[in-house]
């Protein structure tokens, strides 16, 4: 990367404000003053500092975060928080954003990231990654509508059309309270899925919290609103599934 666009991305400035920096001799390579704001850095195997300050750059950033209720998947929006006003200001820098969408109202899993590719493959239907929710439902869920959820149901798309969900696995838990927890693998993620299919079997859902993305298992140490970067094995293991 070139070194200006380096210092740019981790905060130093404007592309101007870096060439001043550069003018004023505090930045340097392996020990060596840099002057060229062109010149091209591999943190892999450079040192960059600024006022003796190692500059710390990654590519990519992965974060796993429990999402609260009254906050958007979204990285802007005008009326509410998204997942990204919760971030430290340390991360805006890597511009990542939601792999997938919760609703506003579901707690849970949702991975931040800025790995494109990795965020696309996670949310398509064709790699079969299983989304692991619990719901807590209302309505009498039959062992009958067990089977219509696991094997597929119609529901209606935002055109009036209908489409057929692919296989799904459901797990009741039992009772909370008057309502019954009830956990649900599913492979796609179309607007309001969950939902949407307990509607079809007569129920709603009236609390819904994602457990897991695949083999990557929300931390259940990270209270509402707290987030923590991937482990080396939970990368490894996400990037094995796709
Ligand atoms: N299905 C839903 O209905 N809502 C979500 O937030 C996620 C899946």
């Amino acid at each position: 990367m070139r070194l200006d666009k380096l210092l740019a991305h981790t905060g130093f400035g404007t592309r101007s404000e870096v060439k001043r920096l550069l003018k004023s001799k505090v930045v340097k390579i392996d020990g060596q003053v840099a002057k060229d704001a062109k010149v091209k850095v591999d943190l892999e195997h450079q040192i960059v500092t600024v006022f003796d300050e190692v500059v710390e750059y990654r590519e990519f950033v992965y974060l796993m975060m429990n999402k609260p209720q009254d906050c958007l998947s979204a990285t802007r929006d005008r009326d509410y928080r998204t997942v990204i006003d919760l971030l430290d200001e340390s991360y805006l820098i890597y511009d990542v954003a939601p792999a997938g969408r919760l609703d506003r109202d579901t707690e849970g899993l949702v991975l931040l990231t800025n790995d494109g590719k990795l965020a696309h493959e996670i949310i398509s239907p064709k790699k079969e990654v299983f989304k692991h929710y619990r719901a807590h439902i209302s309505g009498e869920l039959t062992e009958e509508a067990v089977k219509r959820l696991e094997s597929g149901v119609e529901i209606l798309d935002g055109n009036n059309d209908s489409f057929l969900t692919k296989t799904a696995k459901v797990q009741v838990i039992g009772p909370v309270d008057d309502l019954t927890a009830v956990e649900i693998w599913i492979t796609e993620g179309k607007f309001h899925q969950v939902k949407r299919m307990f509607a079809s079997v007569g129920c709603k859902v009236e609390y819904l919290k994602r457990l897991a993305i695949g083999q990557l298992v929300l931390d259940e140490s990270l209270a509402l609103g707290e987030y923590r970067e991937l482990t080396d094995d939970e990368l490894d293991c996400l990037r094995r599934e796709i």
